[in-house]
């Protein structure tokens, strides 16, 4: 059985070990410096392994000893927003944390692959990799499945149709700025622009863009959770399954879509190991704009890290 460290056993952490457990795809081990904690989760999950009938491991853990020869590790330990913050305001607090639990996993796991959820995500994907001293097929950021999933929810929703019909594509940083790309969405192969007015697209990518901040202001006390553990757990079974997926994701980029040194959310094809390849869209000029724009701020973040 493949073996899956999650760092962070919180809203994100516990609820992707959730969806993890349940799919049958790998033992799973908490890790959280909250005594206790993870371990009356993992005890807790584990107990409901007999009723979804899955035979998996899942162990709660304070150190990293337990995380020893891991396939893939998730890092989610870090702080959420709250209500009014930017996610780049998470910078200095989440740096240290994820260095931390960057250099512990490695350290027990030298061929993992790391999955990155802890905000400014695309920072800490970079923090993580430089860190880490990984080639970048063995870093990505999650970020896009989870934009584009909520997109996808709003279109579904104004249209009538089921989620499986409808296809959107969020590329670029993982914040306000982020690009949906409605020209290359679609419903059942009909593209967007088709089937709604300029008003409500325009709309929906504004609700889009500002997805995570909605649940912040709802939740009050910390973030999203339920539709970022599901993106993790699909990063996660494309690597385990070696599906070859194509999915958009935070990676870091060597030249594709004009840009060298940062990570960035872009289509990219998820298999065994890991990054298999970035996949580049045909842009307009408009979309090209968006997205340099979109990098510039994301190069901004990067180069506070000072690294
Ligand atoms: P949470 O507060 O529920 O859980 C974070 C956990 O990290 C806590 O249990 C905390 O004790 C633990 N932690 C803190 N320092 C640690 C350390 N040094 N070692 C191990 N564990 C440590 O927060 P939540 O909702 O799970 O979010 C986690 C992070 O993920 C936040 O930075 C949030 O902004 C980010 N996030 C990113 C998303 C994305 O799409 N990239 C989506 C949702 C959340
Ligand atoms: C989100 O978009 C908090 O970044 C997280 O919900």
């Amino acid at each position: 059985m493949p073996k899956v460290t999650i760092v962070g056993a919180g809203q994100t952490g516990a609820t992707t070990a959730h969806w993890l457990a349940e799919r049958e795809l790998a033992d799973l081990v908490l890790v959280d410096i909250v005594e206790g904690m993870p371990q009356g989760k993992a005890l807790d999950l584990s107990q409901a392994m007999p009723i979804v009938e899955s035979d998996v491991r899942v162990v709660g853990s304070n150190d990293y000893e337990a995380t020893a020869g891991s396939d893939i590790i998730v890092i989610t330990a870090g702080l959420p927003r709250k209500p009014g913050m930017s996610r780049d305001d998470l910078l200095e607090a989440n740096r240290a944390i994820v260095q931390a639990a960057v250099e512990a996993t490695l350290a027990e796991s030298p061929q993992a692959i790391l999955i990155v959820l802890t905000n400014p995500l695309d920072a800490m994907a970079y923090l993580a990799m430089k860190v880490g001293g990984l080639p970048r097929e063995r870093v990505i950021g999650q970020a896009g499945i989870l934009d584009s999933a909520r997109m996808r929810s709003f279109v579904a929703l104004e249209l009538g149709v089921s989620v499986q019909n409808v296809y959107c594509y969020v590329l670029g940083g993982h914040g306000d700025d982020m690009v949906p790309l409605v020209r290359h969405s679609n419903v059942a192969g009909v593209p967007l622009d088709r089937m709604l007015s300029s008003a409500r697209l325009e709309a929906i990518v504004e609700r889009t863009r500002k997805g995570g901040g909605e649940i912040v202001g709802l939740l009050k006390t910390g973030s999203a959770f339920y539709a970022p553990s599901a993106a993790l757990a699909q990063m996660v079974e494309a690597i385990l399954r070696d599906r070859h997926l194509v999915v958009p994701a935070s990676v870091y980029l060597e030249g594709e879509y004009g840009q060298r040194g940062i990570f960035f959310g872009v289509p990219v094809q998820l298999g065994a190991s890991g990054l298999e390849k970035v996949i580049e869209y045909e842009l307009n000029d408009s979309e090209r704009e968006a997205l340099k724009a979109s990098a510039g701020r994301v190069r901004e973040t990067i180069d506070a890290l000072k690294l």
